[in-house]
C-alpha cells in the first residue's frame, strides 16, 4: 500500500491506475475497474448533455429520448462489451442477464447504471453502483464479490472503490484523471448522522423504536433520497447509519440486494463498517432472484449492531 506519510499535495497526484498497481490488484481487475471509472465520465456527460428536463421526451430527430437510467445502461454495456474482462452483465435496467463476452472472461458485473434517477430534475447528486463478481450472479455476496465501486455525480465527480484491500475515494480532476482524495477510508465505531428511508407511517414497531433510540441520542437527519450520495455522506463523514427498512406493506423494503445492497455492503465492510437486513449480514444473504429486495441497516458498527438488537429483542 502507499506509504502513509503522503503529504496532502502529493497524494493528489496518485492516480487510480497507480493506486491499484501498488495495492497489488490483479491486472484484469485493475483494467476493468479503470474501464468502469472512465465510463463514469461518459455517463456524467450524458447527464449534463441531455437537458435534465428533456429526459424521457423526444430529441431533435423526433426519436424517443431514452430516460437517463436506460441510456446510462447502454453506455455502460457498450463499454464493457468485448472489453475482454466481462463474461456476463446484469443490470437493474434489463430483465435478464446478458452474456457480453466470448464466454471465457473472468468477471460478472452487476450494475445500477443510474441510481436516484428520480432526482435528476432536482439537480441533487445521483450515482452509478457496480458490483464485480468472479462467479455468476445472483449469488451470495461474501462468496462471489471481488470488488465494488460507486460513482457520485455531484458538484464533483468522485469514485469510491474497493477490491478487497480497503476502500478509497478518487476525484475526477480538470484534466479528466481520477486522483486519490481519501485513502483507506475507516468508519468510526459510532457516528452522528442517520439517513432514514420509507414513510414513517409504514414503519414497523421495531424500526420505530430503533429510530426513537437514535433520536434520543441526538443523531442528525441527512437523507437526500439518493442511495449513492446518502451512503457517500456516511463514508466521507466516517460514520453514522443509513437504513431503508422493512415496511408494513413491503416486508422486504425497497432496495435491491444484487444491484444496490451487496456492492455498498462490500465497500462499507472494507471501510470497517457493517451491513445487515436486521438479522443477517447483507453479504451472507444468498440472492435467489436478481430483483430480490431486502431491508438494510448499513454504516458504523455501533448503529448497525444496535439495529440487530432491536430486531432480536422484539420480533415484529
Ligand atoms: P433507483 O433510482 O436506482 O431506482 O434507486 C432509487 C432508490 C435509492 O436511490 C434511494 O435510496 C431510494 O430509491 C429512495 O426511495 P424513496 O424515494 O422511497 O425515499
Ligand atoms: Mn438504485
Ligand atoms: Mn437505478
Amino acid at each position: 500500500m502507499l506509504n502513509n506519510n503522503i503529504s496532502d499535495a502529493t497524494k493528489y497526484f496518485i492516480d487510480l491506475r497507480r493506486h491499484m498497481w501498488v495495492a497489488g490488484i490483479e491486472l484484469d481487475l485493475r483494467r476493468l475497474i479503470w474501464q468502469i471509472a472512465v465510463t463514469g465520465k461518459y455517463i456524467s456527460a450524458k447527464i449534463h448533455e441531455s437537458n435534465r428536463k428533456l429526459a424521457g421526451l423526444k430529441n431533435i430527430y423526433d426519436e424517443e429520448q431514452l430516460a437517463l437510467d436506460r441510456s446510462s445502461d447502454r453506455i455502460l454495456r457498450n463499454q464493457l462489451e468485448f472489453s475482454g474482462f466481462v463474461r456476463e452483465y446484469a443490470s437493474e435496467e434489463l430483465d435478464e442477464i446478458i452474456k457480453i463476452g466470448k464466454g471465457d472472461e473472468k468477471y460478472y458485473i452487476t450494475a445500477d447504471p443510474l441510481d436516484g434517477s428520480s432526482l435528476v430534475d432536482t439537480n441533487l447528486a445521483i450515482g452509478t453502483i457496480i458490483g464485480i463478481h468472479n462467479e455468476p450472479v445472483p449469488s451470495q455476496g461474501r462468496k462471489s464479490m471481488v470488488a465494488a465501486l460507486y460513482i457520485t455525480y455531484g458538484p464533483l465527480i468522485t469514485m469510491v472503490y474497493s477490491a478487497g484491500k480497503g476502500t478509497h475515494e478518487f476525484v475526477l480532476n480538470r484534466e479528466g484523471e481520477y486522483v486519490l482524495s481519501e485513502e483507506n477510508i475507516t468508519l468510526k465505531q459510532r457516528g452522528s448522522i442517520y439517513s432514514i428511508g420509507g414513510l414513517k407511517r409504514d414503519w414497523t414497531e421495531n424500526h420505530a423504536r430503533y429510530v426513537g433510540f437514535l433520536d434520543d441520542e441526538g443523531y442528525k437527519l441527512r437523507y437526500s433520497g439518493g442511495f449513492v450520495p446518502d451512503i457517500n455522506q456516511i463514508m466521507i463523514k466516517r460514520g453514522g447509519v443509513f437504513t431503508y427498512p422493512a415496511l408494513k406493506n413491503s416486508p422486504n423494503g425497497k432496495l435491491r440486494l444484487v444491484f444496490e445492497l451487496q456492492p455498498m455492503a462490500f465497500l462499507v465492510e472494507q471501510a470497517g463498517g457493517r451491513a445487515t437486513d436486521g438479522t443477517r449480514d447483507i453479504l451472507d444473504i444468498t440472492a435467489e432472484t436478481l430483483d430480490q429486495r431486502n431491508p438494510i441497516y448499513i454504516g458504523s458498527p455501533f448503529e448497525v449492531e444496535k439495529a440487530r438488537e432491536f430486531f432480536a429483542a422484539g420480533k415484529d
